[in-house]
């Protein structure tokens, strides 16, 4: 059992008893009618009400302009903060917008401004983008980069980075994954976070995969830093991304590129920084896509994150069982995968070719390159994994349609 925010128990997912009512979810997601949509991972279905507060502002920008339409929507957009905060256990101010969960981790790191002779250690189940950003701060700015080997069952081996972490040298930052972009596999970000702690290293979390789909507890994390994205399992609009900071995180030095948003000109050379969280934001940004984010993230608070977990959880073992029992299918996530990512290769068809396939029986999959995961995919020997990715709009008809079309493809793949 872990506490709310407002001190209220919240229930464990292995014992939630709250239900998802998968019929209402669909009466109010539009995108649900005539397909069979399993790519939340890549952008999950926003509700309706999600998209009606997107329109509604920008509607209301076309009629009053842009400025003076966000001051009217004040409250709504601090309510945004409010919502994200209570959904991740943290409070408001620990929390800032972004319009990615890349342009977050960028913000984030680019604080921390690393340099020679400082250490990142980081998962094999990086991101691309997060990777890049890695290898990059290695050959440009004399970082040194340490990425830490898997144990038995997938996930991060915490001997190993035990070890990594008492070899490292200078400001040590640990980038840590929750749930990968390329498999079903859950790290153990908590254990993860405290082995770094004993080291006086900093932990910064990419939960883009898991915010939404997992309960996730800033506080019992006890991370500095944790990033997602809002189109994926939070099903928010495209073009948002949030971050919690830990309070005083950054005191003394700020964010590395000042913005008019999170710093005040003070003087001819002088300026001070807001220290909060959203001393890291830009200026500019969309309004209309941070209040559909707002609802989306109510909407996730309201239908219970132990519950969703519990659901979603469900869903990905039911769909591994599934698509294992399928001739010339296997099941591709390693050991450590209760997510409701599932990933798997079909005999004799390239992944692409597969999920298009799907797509012609009006079933979302996608593809996932070994380019967006050299560390996971690559070092496993696989060029694609198709990937499938429920959310509580999907129900037994989506399901029974997705492993009947495998069936049916894969049986015509080996014919
Ligand atoms: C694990 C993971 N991290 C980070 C990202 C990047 O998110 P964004 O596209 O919002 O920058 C993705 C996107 O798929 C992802 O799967």
């Amino acid at each position: 059992m872990t506490i709310g925010l407002e001190g209220g128990p919240r229930a464990d997912p292995a014992t939630a008893t709250a239900v998802i009512d998968v019929a209402a979810e669909r009466s109010r997601t539009a995108g649900t009618a005539g397909r069979h949509y399993f790519n939340a991972a890549g952008a999950g279905l926003v509700s309706d009400q999600v998209l009606e507060a997107v329109v509604t502002h920008l509607r209301r920008e076309q009629r009053m302009g842009g400025y003076e339409a966000a001051n009217q929507v004040a409250d709504e957009i601090a309510a945004v903060y409010a919502a994200a905060g209570e959904l991740l256990r943290a409070d408001a101010d620990e929390i800032a917008l972004f319009d990615s969960a890349t342009s977050g981790l960028r913000a984030v790191f680019d604080a921390l401004r690393l340099g020679p002779g400082d250490t990142v250690i980081a998962p094999r189940s990086s991101y691309v983008s997060q990777a890049l950003r890695l290898l990059a701060m290695q050959r440009h700015d004399g970082v040194r980069l340490v990425v830490v080997p898997n144990g038995a069952d997938g996930s991060m081996d915490l001997e190993a980075l035990d070890r990594a972490l008492a070899g490292a040298k200078g400001r040590v930052v640990v980038s840590a994954v929750h749930v990968p972009t390329s498999s079903g596999l859950v790290e153990p970000i908590a254990a993860i976070a405290a082995v770094a702690r004993a080291y006086g290293a900093w932990t910064v979390v990419d939960a883009t995969q898991s915010v939404g789909q997992i309960d996730v507890d800033v506080r019992a994390v006890d991370c500095d830093a944790l990033v997602t994205t809002g189109r994926k399992f939070l099903r928010g609009p495209r073009g948002t991304g949030l971050a919690y900071l830990r309070r005083g995180a950054l005191d003394g030095i700020g964010s590395w590129a000042p913005d008019v948003r999170g710093a005040v000109w003070t003087s001819e050379d002088e300026w001070t920084m807001d220290v909060t969280a959203r001393q890291l934001e830009s200026w500019e940004s969309s309004v209309a896509a941070r209040l559909g984010l707002g609802v989306a993230l109510r909407e996730a608070v309201d239908r219970g994150p132990a519950a969703t977990e519990a659901h979603l959880v469900g869903l990905g073992a039911r769909l591994r069982d599934g698509l294992a029992a399928i001739d010339g299918v296997t099941v591709a996530d390693p050991a450590a995968s209760p997510s409701a990512i599932v990933t798997f290769t079909v005999d004799g068809v390239a992944s692409k070719d597969f999920s298009a396939g799907l797509r012609h029986r009006r079933i979302d999959s996608i593809s996932v390159p070994a380019s967006h995961a050299q560390w996971d995919l690559g070092a496993r020997g696989l060029q694609s994994v198709v990937r499938v990715s429920p959310h509580v709009y999907n129900d037994d008809d989506d399901v029974r349609a997705l492993l009947d079309g495998v069936t049916r493809l894969a049986t015509g793949a080996r014919a």
